[in-house]
This record gives structure tokens, C-alpha cells and sequence, in this order.
């Protein structure tokens, strides 16, 4: 057993028993729990060979080894991590939320995504957006009813049981509905979050589940849900209809109606997973597959290392590969803003904007010691925004046989619209943030954008969401992380990284610093630790703003299989709780 095998061993044992009971009551199963993992009696059996879980929460990942445990395969593991989240996470995602699940299947390599993106409603009215001056209303898009778009998971958790899964249900959803019903202790992640978060839970509708008597709680608060246990154990028995038809239908439009929404009980009824074809290139004899429209994740990543194949690079965190990194993804983004959107609505030219020819045609404008400012490209006018970085989960998996799934999950923002429709559990996402109200206008990641991605009815909101798989000689990478538009410029660093070494550490790869440049504003945001002085002063010598960010960002969660012997490994990102397993 290697040595980083030992500790994950660790880690993960003493997370399960903790987060299972208390400390005092568990201290003798602990101690057993670990001496088996540290002699090595709990390395997965034959069948969990080559197995590997990474998640941001200790117990999602259990879920999803105890659902491998049971003979489940990757997918089903992923049901189980993902309703895991669902529970563990209410700030990130949930059965109230939406997003993308890329899956590879070993036995015949069908590589598909899951689009789980949430809907517009059909009775949208951009009267519920603006005031009849023509402005904004504060907040429409952020908290209450017409922040909540159509969710997804629930239908993707169902038609990866029936499409892809070995499992019922009641077997992948029963580690959450435990987790709901019995309580866990929250972690200081947990913690933190919901002090940030205190007033808006305390003025939600029904969000003082999430809190102690009106107050965040502190870590090692035991959180139960039974409501949300209910809801699960609904989806478990009827599927689909569990969620999207009777009273927890019912409640859902009742709910957000009540919250200045307009939700039909047919938006539900009619709401459906899509399963499209991921973006999948070639970059350096690696072959990258990554999530398709109506997330830009994919097509951002391919345009950032078409435009870099044509450089010699050396590591990121030397300034003048950073430099070309940041003009590659000043030009994605700004592609991301013009062009992209739900392409069931909008007609957006993927193929000529992934084409060698158009992304060299556009690097050739980068010159190699000076930034180009982002206005030269084309000007979107200004605006102003907040933006949040601890929102959205992601989940990597791979089993035995060679499945793989990556999955991003969202409820948009930190505890989402603030609304839980009563009796249900389920907190409702703020998607709807995710459209473009006016070009003018930024959402809450400063992101602008084109009116491609406008609202309107039944239409899904463009994201940034970017699972992904990068398969080289060394084997598989599957990989994912949360933060908004910075997702993009996280798994673009990784990648590059992964691919640039001769050996993996993927220890390395999700600890690494991360900058980001996204077209607007124009400026290099660059975390708290890891750039030194000299690094600002060459960045800025070439003409970039470097903006220091005041905290660490993402929360990235990848596995990694090995091409020889097909041994799998995890890890989880130090900025996180998560634990990863293999
Ligand atoms: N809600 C964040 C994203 O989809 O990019």
C-alpha cells in the first residue's frame, strides 16, 4: 500500500465514522475502522479494483464506495455521491438544482452528457425582471420565485438508474435519504458558509432548516431533513413522478408562485434530461471530452488549447506561458459572451468557433511580451456585479470496468434562491442568474454576455460547468470543479499541467495556484498564495492588471486511471472538505 493510499485510508475512516456519530460514541469503531484500512484489509475487493471516488464531501464519497460496495458501477455510484451532495451540501446543489453528467461507458465507449441543466419556466415575463422604467429589479434573478429555474437532477438521477445504472434506486438513493433523515454533524465548511449566508436564510422561505433556532450553527451541528429523506424516498419508489408530478409538484408551484414566480405544474411534468454529444478534440495527442452547450465549459477549453498548441509552454506559474494562457482565455470568454447559449434556441457556429483555422486566425493577434486589451476584441459595456465562489460541487468516478462518470452540480448560488417549497426539503437553484438580462448587465460572476442567452421560455441558461475527461498515454484524468466562470481557467490549468508532466500527482494538480482572466473585466484575478512579487511584476510589465483575490477559489475533485495495470487514484482539493477514495 503506498503511502498516499495509507493516509486517503485514513481520511476517509475517520470521516465516515465521525460524520456517521459522535465522536465520544465512536472513538472503538474508529480505531477499527482505521486498523483495517492501515493493514490494508480494505482495499476494495477484486471487483473494487481500479475504483476511485473523489467528492467534496467525506460523506458523498462514502456513499458512492458503499454503492460500489454493492455491485453498483460507476453510474450508480454517481446517484448516490450526487443525492449525497444533495444532502451534505445544501449550499451547492440539490434536488432542487441542475447539471451536467459526462459519462464514459467501458464496454461499448459510448461517451454522452447528461444535460440536467434546469429550464425556464414556460410563463417567464421579462416584466418580472424589470421595472416599467426599464430598470432592473434588484434581486429578480437571485432570491424567490423568479430566481428558481425548472431543476434537473432529480430526472438525471432517475435516467442514469434506468439508462445506465445496475441498481435501483433504493439502493443508490438510500445512503441520502439516510444522511436526510438521521442528521449529520456539519463541518466548519458547513459552518462558515451559513454565517455568510445567516440573513438570507433567516428572511427564506422555510431556510431556517439549514439553520439552529435562527443562527448558523456551528460545526459539528447535527443537520437532519426529514422532509428532504421524504422526498428522496418518493423518488426512490416512483422515479420521475416521485418529484415532478403529485404533491411534491404541487408544492414546488405552489411555493414559487407564492414567491413572485410563475411556474405551471406542466413545466414539470414536461421537464426532461437531454443527452447530447460532449465536445471531444485532440490537443497534443491528448483527447479531451468535456461538456457541451448549454455549458460553454467545453468550448472554452477547446478553443484555450487550440490556441496554446500553436506556443512552446512551459509550466503554469511561469509568466510567459500565464500570459499566453491569459490571452487564450480572454478570447474564449469573449466567444463565451458573443456566441454561446442553450443551443436549442440560439443557432451558435460550434464547429467553426472549435476550428484550428478560426482559433489561429484569432492568436495570431497575440503578441508574445504585451496583453491585448480586451476592448480591442470588441466592446460589451460595463457593468457591475458580485461574485461567489463556493457554489456548485463536482464528482469524479471511475469503477472497476472502466466506467467513468464527471459530474458539476448546481444550485447556482450559496443556498440558491432561498426558497423551499414546504414539505419538500428541497431548497430551489437561482438559475435563472445564469441568462443574460441585458448585455449591459453582468450576473453574479461578472460575467456579460450576448442576447444568444437571453430568457425565454423553456430555455436552459448558459453555463460555465465543465467535467471532463483528458486521455493521454499515462491514462484517464476525469476531472471537474465549482466556481462559476472560474471553472473554465481551473480545469484549463490542471489539464495543461497534467499533460505537461511526465508522471501524475494529483495531489499537485488540485492544490495548484490558479489565476483567471475571463474577457470582462479586464484584469488577471490571481489567489492570495502562490504568486510571487516577481510573478505580478512580469505579468504587469507585459501589460496585465493583476487583481489579488482576498480567498482561495474552487474545489476541485479528480481521479486518475492508469493506462498500465489500470490502477486508479483520487484527490480531493486541500481548499475543501472533500475525501477522496480509491
Ligand atoms: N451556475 C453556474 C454555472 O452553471 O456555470
Amino acid at each position: 500500500m503506498e503511502l498516499k493510499q495509507f493516509v486517503q485510508g485514513w481520511r476517509w475512516a475517520v470521516a465516515a465514522a465521525v460524520g456517521k456519530h459522535s465522536y465520544t460514541a465512536t472513538w472503538r469503531r474508529l480505531v477499527v475502522v482505521a486498523l483495517i484500512v492501515s493493514c490494508g484489509w480494505a482495499r476494495p475487493a477484486a471487483a473494487l479494483q481500479g475504483a476511485a471516488v473523489a467528492s467534496a464531501h467525506p460523506l458523498a464519497t462514502a456513499a458512492g464506495e458503499a454503492v460500489l460496495e454493492r455491485g453498483g458501477n460507476a453510474f450508480d455510484a454517481s446517484i448516490a455521491v450526487a443525492a449525497a451532495l444533495a444532502v451534505v451540501e445544501p449550499y451547492s446543489s440539490g434536488l432542487g438544482g441542475g447539471g451536467f453528467f459526462l459519462l464514459h461507458r467501458a464496454a461499448d465507449r459510448l461517451q454522452v452528457m447528461v444535460d440536467a441543466r434546469e429550464t425556464a419556466p414556460s410563463g417567464v415575463a421579462m416584466s418580472q425582471y424589470f421595472d416599467k422604467e426599464g430598470r432592473a429589479i434588484p434581486g429578480a434573478t437571485v432570491r424567490g420565485g423568479t430566481a428558481a429555474a425548472i431543476p434537473g437532477l432529480p430526472a438525471a438521477l432517475v435516467h442514469l438508474a434506468e439508462h445506465y445504472g445496475k441498481l435501483p434506486l433504493a439502493v443508490t438513493l438510500a445512503p441520502a435519504m439516510r444522511l436526510a433523515r438521521e442528521g449529520f454533524q456539519v463541518d466548519s465548511r458547513y459552518a462558515q458558509i451559513a454565517k455568510l449566508r445567516e440573513s438570507f436564510l433567516r428572511s427564506g422561505v422555510n431556510t431556517d432548516v439549514f439553520l439552529d433556532r435562527g443562527r448558523a450553527p456551528p460545526s459539528g451541528y447535527r443537520l437532519r431533513q426529514p422532509a428532504l429523506g421524504a422526498t428522496l424516498e418518493r423518488i426512490a419508489q416512483s422515479g420521475r413522478a416521485g418529484f415532478y408530478e403529485g404533491p411534491v409538484a404541487s408544492a414546488l408551484v405552489d411555493a414559487v408562485n407564492r414567491a413572485g414566480g410563475a411556474w405551471r405544474a406542466a413545466d414539470l411534468t414536461s421537464y426532461k434530461v437531454i443527452e447530447r454529444e460532449p465536445v471531444r478534440f485532440e490537443y497534443r495527442g491528448a483527447t479531451i471530452t468535456a461538456a457541451a452547450l448549454p455549458s460553454a465549459g467545453g468550448i472554452a477549453l477547446s478553443q484555450s488549447l487550440a490556441t496554446l498548441e500553436g506556443y512552446t509552454l512551459g509550466a503554469v506559474g511561469e509568466p510567459a506561458t500565464d500570459h499566453l494562457v491569459v490571452e487564450a482565455l480572454r478570447r474564449a470568454f469573449f466567444d463565451r459572451a458573443r456566441y454561446l447559449a442553450d443551443p436549442d434556441f440560439v443557432r451558435v457556429p460550434v464547429a467553426k468557433l472549435v476550428s484550428r483555422e478560426y482559433v489561429r486566425a484569432r492568436a495570431a493577434g497575440i503578441a508574445a511580451g504585451k496583453a491585448t486589451p480586451s476592448d480591442a476584441l470588441g466592446a460589451i459595456p460595463e457593468g457591475a456585479s458580485r461574485a461567489e465562489s463556493q457554489n456548485t460541487t463536482h464528482l469524479s468516478i471511475v469503477d472497476s470496468e472502466g466506467n467513468r462518470v464527471a459530474a458539476t452540480v448546481t444550485i447556482n448560488l450559496l443556498f440558491g434562491s432561498g426558497v423551499v417549497p414546504a414539505g419538500t426539503g428541497v431548497l430551489l437553484n437561482n438559475e435563472m442568474d445564469d441568462f443574460t438580462l441585458r448585455a449591459d448587465l453582468p450576473n453574479a460572476f461578472m460575467l456579460r454576455g450576448g442576447l444568444a442567452n437571453r430568457i425565454e421560455p423553456r430555455k436552459r441558461p448558459l453555463s460555465s460547468m465543465t467535467p471532463a475527461f483528458v486521455e493521454d498515454d499515462k491514462g484517464v484524468l476525469i476531472l471537474g470543479a465549482p466556481g462559476g466562470s472560474r471553472i473554465i481557467s481551473q480545469v484549463l490549468l490542471a489539464t495543461l499541467e497534467y499533460l505537461r508532466a511526465p508522471d501524475v500527482d494529483l495531489a499537485r494538480l488540485v492544490a495548484m495556484p490558479r489565476y483567471h482572466h475571463q474577457y470582462w473585466p479586464d484584469r488577471v484575478e490571481v489567489e492570495p498564495q502562490g504568486f510571487s512579487a516577481e510573478w505580478r511584476a512580469a505579468m504587469t510589465g507585459k501589460g496585465h492588471e493583476i487583481v489579488v483575490a482576498n480567498r482561495r477559489w474552487g474545489n476541485m475533485q479528480a481521479v486518475f486511471k492508469s493506462k498500465r495495470g489500470g490502477a486508479a487514484q483520487a484527490a480531493s482539493d486541500p481548499r475543501g472538505e472533500g475525501v477522496a477514495w480509491y
